[in-house]
């Protein structure tokens, strides 16, 4: 699960826990005060959302310029690195599907760490099980890495041979080497998959809501929108500059008091045009370690792509089970997945009925 992001989406999410809490207060004046005070947080959320992400300006400085000047004016030994900059990838084990054979509608991207064998197993079990939805193909691929321990290589292999559904690339696969992952899967779709014509990026505790998102998506294609880049959407976020914290980024690192805007790790919709076009951009932007904030905030950026979020994006899956399933993403407990797979029967009677949902979400 990817860093900053993530902290703040809990954040969020307590947000409106302490909202609903609030609201079962039967008192109308209660009533009243709190609905001002959510309607000021919604107030507030949407301003931030709504802010041009190229005017960002933080004690009188504009970061938008300083940031461009640091990172599109880069001497070239920074744009040495043999994968981010050189693509020289080597896809070590691959799903062994023609991504072509079916014209895929969406790829899914499923970040798994090599060891999580149940988080992939859920996915499979639950919606990863929908390859067609209403005539729209989907094809699920897991992203891992290299391992050095033989038996954990073993295991991964027989499982790719038994499911097909696994690629791995030419890194170590550890927390700090994601933006790695976020290149390499960059690379795998253009050699690979490049006519899908959506790629979803998750992490492997994502619940998608396929029955919601295949309109949401037709509602793009009918609408001839191709440059899509939607997710849950941070902005403003400040670097972690004490050493200890996990996420700690060093002033040499990265100089500037805040981060462009970037797609929260658990999950994001890319366009292929703009999968494409944030492949070409990793050859001049420099390496940075928090993958999130290189591939879904850097790269956007120096390619002028806007990051959006939709209504109705993304909400913890506990609090959503038995209500109506109108959110595109869920985030799921894998310590306790009982959750999971109830949120997946309620989606799966959807499917099955091929029921029109009723979500007003676009
Ligand atoms: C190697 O992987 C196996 C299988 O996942 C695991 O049981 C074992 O503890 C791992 N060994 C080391 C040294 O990490
Ligand atoms: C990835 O991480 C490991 C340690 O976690 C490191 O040794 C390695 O050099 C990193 N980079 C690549 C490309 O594997
Ligand atoms: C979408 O693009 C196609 C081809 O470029 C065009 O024929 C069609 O009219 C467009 N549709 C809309 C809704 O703009
Ligand atoms: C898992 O979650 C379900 C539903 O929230 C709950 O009923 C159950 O007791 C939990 N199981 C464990 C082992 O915590
Ligand atoms: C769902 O919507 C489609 C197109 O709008 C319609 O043709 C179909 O009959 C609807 N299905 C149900 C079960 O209402």
């Amino acid at each position: 699960m990817s860093a900053i992001k993530c902290k703040r989406v809990l954040n969020r999410f307590q947000r409106s826990k302490v909202c609903n809490e609030l609201m079962k207060l039967r008192t109308t004046t209660l009533l009243v005060i709190l609905l001002t005070i959510c309607l000021l947080i919604f107030y507030n959320t949407k301003i931030k959302i709504d802010d041009s992400q190229q005017s960002m300006r933080y004690k009188g400085h504009n970061i938008g310029t300083e940031f461009e000047r640091f990172y599109m004016d880069v001497s070239s030994d920074k744009l040495m690195d043999p994968l981010i900059h050189k693509h020289q990838f080597q896809t070590l084990l691959n799903t062994g599907k023609e991504c072509k054979a079916k014209h895929k509608f969406i790829l899914v991207l499923i970040y798994s760490a090599s060891y999580k064998f149940n988080g992939r197993q859920i996915i499979r079990n639950t919606f990863g099980s929908i390859s067609n939805f209403a005539n729209r193909y989907i094809e699920y691929v897991f992203v891992l890495g290299q391992t050095n321990n033989d038996t954990l290589q073993g295991k991964i292999e027989q499982e790719n041979y038994r499911y097909k559904d696994m690629i791995q690339g030419n890194f170590i696969d550890s927390y700090k080497n994601l933006t790695f992952k976020r290149v390499f899967s960059l690379f795998w779709v253009n050699k690979y998959c490049k006519d899908a014509i959506f790629v979803i990026k998750i992490d492997d505790d994502i619940t998608i809501n396929i029955p919601l998102l295949i309109p949401y998506l037709n509602n793009k294609v009918d609408k001839n929108i191709t440059n899509v880049l939607e997710c849950f959407t941070m902005f403003k976020i400040q670097p972690y500059r004490i050493p200890r914290s996990k996420w700690y980024t060093s002033f040499s690192d990265y100089p500037f008091p805040t981060f462009p805007p970037f797609c929260a790790g658990p999950s994001s919709i890319m366009s292929i045009n703009v999968i494409r076009q944030m492949y070409k951009a990793t050859s001049i932007v420099p390496f940075f370690w928090l993958e999130d904030v290189y591939g879904s905030g850097f790269l956007p950026w120096v390619l002028n792509i806007k990051v959006v979020q939709p209504k109705c994006y993304i909400k913890d899956l506990h609090q959503s089970v038995n209500k109506q399933p109108c959110h595109l993403f869920y985030i799921n407990n894998l310590k306790n997945v009982s959750d999971s797979y109830e949120m997946w029967k309620t989606l799966e009677t959807g499917y099955k009925l091929k029921q029109n949902h009723s979500c007003k979400c676009w």
